[in-house]
């Protein structure tokens, strides 16, 4: 990977906060792909791949997959030939190990970090969208009964494709797992690239269109060789 400038642009937030659904809106506007390892690991469990049968049980607790397995999925799919031009990163690195990982593998390819983006909101809000979100079985554009229903109930705008309620999000104790987890391990990473001057803090509870039009100001046109 070499040659023409490019972006890595990673999206920080707890579960819920709206990082998938930005995520989507922004590939779109700059033209270059959303990366979510939790897909990742979806897609793979929908296919029934070994990586997707080990990730699992990982998922299904709310515990984080082991760091190896998830850098490798990363490094393979930031190679892909529609990530030449960067990526937009949501759900990853999630701890600090993950974080010295992705620095490292960017580094190989002579770039870095281009700017990472805190999206914030209140616990109490995060477990209302948990409980309301809807995913396409498809193609994994995120819905939510009341913020953001589909015009046709259970079936996705986008592709027709089936909703389902992910597993993860029936289980109470699952949610308050996942959030213990990224209080934990994830707000240091997000301090590692605070104190880097690469962060910028967006507040979370506004419609999807206002964070959408916040993160979209606060992106810099930083590039990476
Ligand atoms: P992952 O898929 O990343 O799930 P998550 O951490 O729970 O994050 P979410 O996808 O739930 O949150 P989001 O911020 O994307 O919210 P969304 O946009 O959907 O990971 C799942 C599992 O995979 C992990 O638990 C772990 O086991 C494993 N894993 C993943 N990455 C890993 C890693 N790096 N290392 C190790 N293991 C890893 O929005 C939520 C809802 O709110 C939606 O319904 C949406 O419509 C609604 N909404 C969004 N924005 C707004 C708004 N502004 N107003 C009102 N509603 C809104």
């Amino acid at each position: 990977m070499k040659g023409e400038a490019r972006r890595y642009i990673i999206l920080f937030g707890a579960q819920g906060s709206g990082k998938g659904t930005q995520a989507r809106l922004l590939q779109d506007r700059f033209g270059i792909p959303q990366v979510a390892t939790g897909d990742l690991f979806r897609d793979n469990l929908k296919e029934q791949t070994d990586l997707g049968r080990m990730a699992k049980a990982y998922m299904e607790r709310g515990e984080l997959v082991p760091d190896e397995v998830t850098n490798a999925m990363v490094q393979e799919r930031l190679s892909r030939p529609d990530a030449q031009a960067g990526a937009i990163l949501d759900g990853y690195p999630r701890n600090l190990n993950q974080a010295r990982a992705l620095d490292e593998m960017l580094a190989g390819w002579g770039a870095q970090v281009t700017q990472a983006i805190y999206i914030e909101v209140s616990e109490a809000e995060l477990l209302r969208r948990l409980t309301g979100r809807r995913v396409c079985r498809e193609c994994q554009a995120t819905y939510h009964v009341v913020f953001n229903p589909p015009q046709q109930e259970a079936v996705c705008d986008r592709c027709g494709g089936p909703l389902y309620q992910r597993d993860d999000d029936k289980d109470e104790a699952a949610i308050r797992r996942r959030l213990e987890i990224y209080m934990q391990e994830t707000l240091p990473v997000i301090d590692y690239y605070r104190q880097r001057g690469l962060l910028s803090t967006i507040d979370g509870e506004a419609s999807i269109e206002e964070v959408n039009r916040a993160i979209v100001a606060a992106i810099v046109d930083r590039r990476t060789p």
